[in-house]
């Protein structure tokens, strides 16, 4: 490569660190948007910091030494130093006062965000399944699925654990990793601070769509969260006689969707997410897919093309009988 390029070899790592900084719901710790991810922030940047104290200082020293004691023709080489006291006392306490700033507010930051939240706060239990998060809110009676909603500004205490392997649960911008281990409770406590819609993760290897296992946290004003809990705790819509709605709901309870999904009044099945208000939901497949008719058309006919390892079976509903269980899902505000 001609010397003058080699400047251009960063380039593409720079364009891929951009491009994957981009997307419309960052996932990023650097952007926190609740009291625990602020202190985790706070905390990383002050060690940031130092870290470029000490980078500044070992570097300046070293350009210093290489300049300074070079080789020169005709010149005697430079004289070592050895057991030089004050030199070795200098470089074994700078670096445990440094450590000391950064371990007291580390362990401070450690014991800040393992508290429980006020006994007033949200509660919300968080269950990991391949390749799917199930949600519950045990004291509003509301069961769903990969789309976390919470209140603005107010604490919420969250329960994980698994129904099958390990997970770690992670929503970047509200607070950090939790396992999700079957048999087991892991907790987090957090008050979000602003309103948005934050993406997160399964943040262990669980399998073959562990990728794939995604979420959303949307945070609401406390009038479009109440709004929610109310359209959750309402009953299914029941179709109309005679609409595609109606039939569409005939189809599903006719179906083997009925052996893994709930839609209350309809089917029990604990397999798969509860489907009792799919249709308000933005996404699919968690949080894989926008929630639209194609995508659902595409997930129906055929899950383990579109997420594999799925437990969704290829399911053998097609032409009409297809767009009456969409419209039908897409019902269920
Ligand atoms: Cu669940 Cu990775």
């Amino acid at each position: 490569m001609p010397r003058l390029r080699l400047w251009l070899c960063p380039l593409p790592l720079v364009a891929l660190a951009v491009v994957a900084c981009g997307g419309p719901f960052p996932q990023s710790t650097l952007r926190p948007r609740s009291d625990f991810a602020g202190q985790v922030d706070q905390l990383f940047t002050s060690i940031f910091w130092w870290a470029v104290v000490v980078f500044v200082v070992v570097e300046g020293l070293l350009c210093y030494a290489v300049v300074r004691y070079r080789h020169r023709e005709g010149r005697p080489a430079p004289k070592p130093v050895h057991g030089h006291t004050a030199l070795e006392i200098a470089w074994t306490l700078a670096p445990a006062v440094i450590l000391v700033f950064i371990a007291v507010p580390t362990m401070r930051t450690i014991f800040a965000t393992a508290g429980e939240a006020p006994a007033t706060a949200l509660k919300v239990e968080v269950i990991g399944h391949q390749w799917w998060w199930e949600y519950r809110y045990p004291d509003l009676h509301i069961v769903t699925a990969n789309e976390l909603s919470l209140p603005v500004g107010q604490p919420v205490q969250v329960s994980i654990t698994s129904a099958d392997v390990i997970h770690s649960f992670w929503a970047p911008a509200l607070g950090g990793k939790r396992d999700a281990i079957p048999g087991h409770l892991t907790r987090i406590a957090f008050r979000p601070d602003s309103v948005g819609v934050y993406s997160g993760q399964c943040a262990e290897f669980c399998g073959a769509s562990h990728a794939n296992m995604r979420l959303r946290v949307l945070v609401l004003r406390d009038s479009a969260f109440q709004a929610w809990v109310r359209r959750q705790q309402a009953a299914p819509l029941v179709p109309p006689r005679g609409s595609l709605e109606a039939r569409g709901r005939d189809v599903f309870a006719k179906s083997a969707c009925i052996g893994c999904h709930t839609i209350d009044g309809v089917s029990k099945g604990i397999i798969g997410p509860n489907l009792s208000h799919v249709g308000g939901r933005t996404t699919i497949a968690a949080g894989l897919f926008p929630n639209d008719s194609p995508h659902l058309a595409r997930w129906i006919a055929n899950a383990p093309s579109l997420k594999p390892g799925a437990l969704m079976m290829q399911m053998p509903v097609t032409g009409a009988d297809l767009a009456a269980v969409i419209a039908y899902l897409q019902s269920l505000k």
